[in-house]
């Protein structure tokens, strides 16, 4: 079975097997992130498929998705905290730790790797500091890969802040990221 179709199996296994007890007791809890994470568990658990809007909505609320909150996760959805990370760590899109103030996503597929995608990749990792799925030192910019921003026609591309921008230069991207700054209030 390929990788993919093994994670959305997993995925929509979950909340068939239930998990109100761990619920509950997550529910009683005084901890913030674990609290908001059984809220949602509530609300989703148990629509088929349950683990990836779960995962979703928790990112959405929390701006990550926390080892507690996995570990609530995995225990409502009876899965193992291992089967709820592997599902996290196949999606670029989910992340275990809290975003800076400003997002730049780096456009990683074909079209832009043909156009200088790579060397742009390179760039950006050497003027933020930080490699992909890393944040700035100072928090200002979190390094994110994205696999088509549908502007192939003029790439390479690049998103910050949910903006794209295409046919970005090292030069511009160095342009649009002090512009970033300099707009920040
Ligand atoms: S491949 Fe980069 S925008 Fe489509």
């Amino acid at each position: 079975m390929h990788l993919r179709e093994a994670k959305s199996d997993l995925a929509s296994s979950g909340g068939a097997r239930g998990g109100k007890l761990a619920l509950d007791a997550a529910q009683a809890s005084t901890t913030p992130a674990i609290a908001a994470t059984a809220r949602i568990l509530a609300r989703l658990q148990d629509q088929p498929g349950p683990l990836l809007p779960v995962l979703h909505a928790v990112q959405h609320e929390l701006g990550c998705i926390p080892a507690e909150a996995v570990q609530t996760i995995a225990e409502a959805l009876n899965l193992s905290r291992a089967e709820v990370h592997g599902v996290i760590t196949f999606y670029p899109h989910f992340r275990t730790e809290p975003a800076a103030h400003h997002t730049l996503e780096v456009c990683r597929a074909e079209a832009c790797q043909s156009m200088g995608g790579e060397r742009l990749a390179a760039h950006a990792r050497t003027a933020l500091g930080c490699d992909f799925h890393g944040s700035t030192p100072d928090g200002n910019f979190t390094l994110e890969p994205v696999y088509c921003l549908g502007l192939c026609a003029q790439s390479p591309a690049v998103m910050i802040d949910g903006q794209p921008h295409a046919r970005v230069t090292e030069a511009k991207l160095d342009r649009l990221l002090a512009r970033t700054l300099e707009d920040t209030p």
